[in-house]
């Protein structure tokens, strides 16, 4: 029997607080087994988040593994931009209300938008973990036009039946949804009923 190729996953951080929940996604998605490669974008107020929260550059978040590749956001002609090259799937974690609003309006103006569009199109998995609250009209409508798309709403709302320790517990807890939501199911103790 042939065997499954190693997934090709596109980690998208973007301008919202919680980039601790994106810093968690990547380093579970790159020590997944399955997983070949991460493809990280994040854009310009994705990497500000990310050195104020978790005081983390982006060369510092690619250290982490040597699966994580990152591509410039502006660059639209990467590889990522086509539905012809493979890939497996995308998660937006954090996804800010401007990034949703632009994927829901199918701008495709930079890399993540056009990759999350791609995905969309080629009818593979689109994780969106909003972070925003409260939520105007505007924001309601953009989730279900992304929902009707195919894309999966996954707003930055962790479960706290498993009593967290802390907050990487509840990043944690939450990367495991997001990975399974890629088709990569994980063991993890924090699941009810585990
Ligand atoms: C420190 C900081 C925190 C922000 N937090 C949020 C947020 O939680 N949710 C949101 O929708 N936008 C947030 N914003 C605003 C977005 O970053 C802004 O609308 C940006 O244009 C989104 O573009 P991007 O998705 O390409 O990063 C924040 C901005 C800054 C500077």
């Amino acid at each position: 029997m042939a065997e499954q190729p190693l997934r090709r996953i596109i980690l998208a951080i973007t301008g919202a607080t919680g980039s601790g929940f994106g810093v968690a996604a990547a380093r579970r998605l790159a020590s997944n087994p399955a997983v070949g490669e991460v493809t990280l974008l994040v854009s310009p107020t994705g990497r500000r988040c990310l050195l104020d929260e978790c005081g983390m550059r982006l060369e510092d978040l690619l250290a982490v593994s040597p699966k994580l590749r990152h591509v410039d956001e502006r660059n639209l002609g990467a590889d990522i931009s086509s539905g012809s090259h493979r890939q497996h799937g995308m998660a937006i974690v954090p996804c800010s209300a401007g990034s949703l609003g632009r994927i829901a309006a199918g701008t495709s103006d930079g890399l993540i938008t056009r990759a999350a569009d791609v995905c969309l199109k080629e009818r593979r998995p689109l994780v969106v973990c909003l972070r925003e609250t409260p939520l105007n009209r505007i924001h309601l409508e953009n989730m279900l036009r992304v929902h009707d798309a195919g894309g999966v709403i996954m707003p930055i709302m962790p479960g706290y039946y498993f009593k967290p320790a802390g907050l990487e517990d509840l990043y944690q807890a939450f990367a495991t949804r997001v990975l399974d939501q890629l088709g990569l199911p994980e063991d993890d103790p924090r699941r009810w009923g585990a």
